[in-house]
């Protein structure tokens, strides 16, 4: 037990230097979020969670829906530049595996880029049903382990961030993950932010881009660096 809060500890500080090098510049730009908000459509007044929220890119996105959003993340560095990102926005310092919210409480549950940093992703995962009403949806982004950048530069080589607990699955594992966990897969999706910015660098930024729709890519989804999953609690 205490080795394992150690390890906690070392993954927030891994997180912490890194939002205090790169800030805002760690994460996406606001619009690569888009896509997850159109998936999940919240209506005005809907309570929204992210689950490691970083500095909350995902609630800047979802400004215009107005929505009540939240946010919680294991670093204190980066929960320091959310709250200056959205003054308005109920952000802290929490532990997925620990959400500090009663159960049913929220329309819609995020989880971007994250639920593979967490120690016990199960855990983590079951907090999120928990405190998602039921029929209530979860939009979560995840890495995929069956790409060649996984299996050659992280694993091959030895590239993989064990101290950002870096981690990754393949389309049938995640799968049966979100399955024995009883939610319902309304949807899976590749990863559009490679689309998008192919789309935005192609036309020189002259053409606008639509962030918010999905498009199929060239190949299939399994070579996908990252699956988006539409859930919902049953
Ligand atoms: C790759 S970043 C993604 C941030 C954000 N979801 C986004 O896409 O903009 C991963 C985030 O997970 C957070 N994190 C890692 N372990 C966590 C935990 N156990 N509980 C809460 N947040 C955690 C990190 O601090 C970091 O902000």
């Amino acid at each position: 037990m205490e080795k394992q809060s150690t390890k906690q500890e070392e993954i927030a500080e891994w997180f912490d230097n890194t939002y205090k090098q790169r800030a805002n510049l760690y994460l996406r730009p606001i619009e690569a979020y888009e896509v997850f908000l159109s998936l999940l459509d919240p209506q005005k007044g809907d309570k929204l969670l992210d689950v490691a929220c970083g500095v909350g890119r995902i609630l800047q996105a979802a400004e215009k829906y107005q929505i009540d959003g939240y946010g919680i993340d294991i670093s204190k560095q980066a929960v320091l530049l959310a709250k200056k990102n959205l003054p308005n926005a109920n952000i802290q310092v929490a532990n997925a595996e620990t959400i500090p919210f009663p159960d049913d409480y929220f329309d819609a549950v995020t989880c971007i880029g994250s639920l593979e940093r967490f120690l016990s992703l199960e855990t983590a995962l079951k907090e999120q049903i928990r405190v998602t009403k039921k029929g209530g949806k979860l939009c979560v982004m995840v890495r995929n382990s069956n790409t060649l950048r996984w299996q050659i530069l992280k694993k091959g080589l030895g590239m993989v961030n064990k101290k950002g607990h870096q981690g990754a699955k393949g389309l049938e594992t995640w799968t049966s993950i979100f399955e024995n966990l009883q939610l319902q897969i309304i949807n899976v999706y590749r990863d559009q932010w490679p689309i998008k910015k192919l789309k935005k660098w192609s036309t020189l930024g002259l053409k606008k881009v639509d962030y918010a729709s999905i498009e199929a890519g060239l190949l299939p989804i399994q070579y996908s660096g990252e699956f988006i999953f539409l859930l919902k609690k049953k």
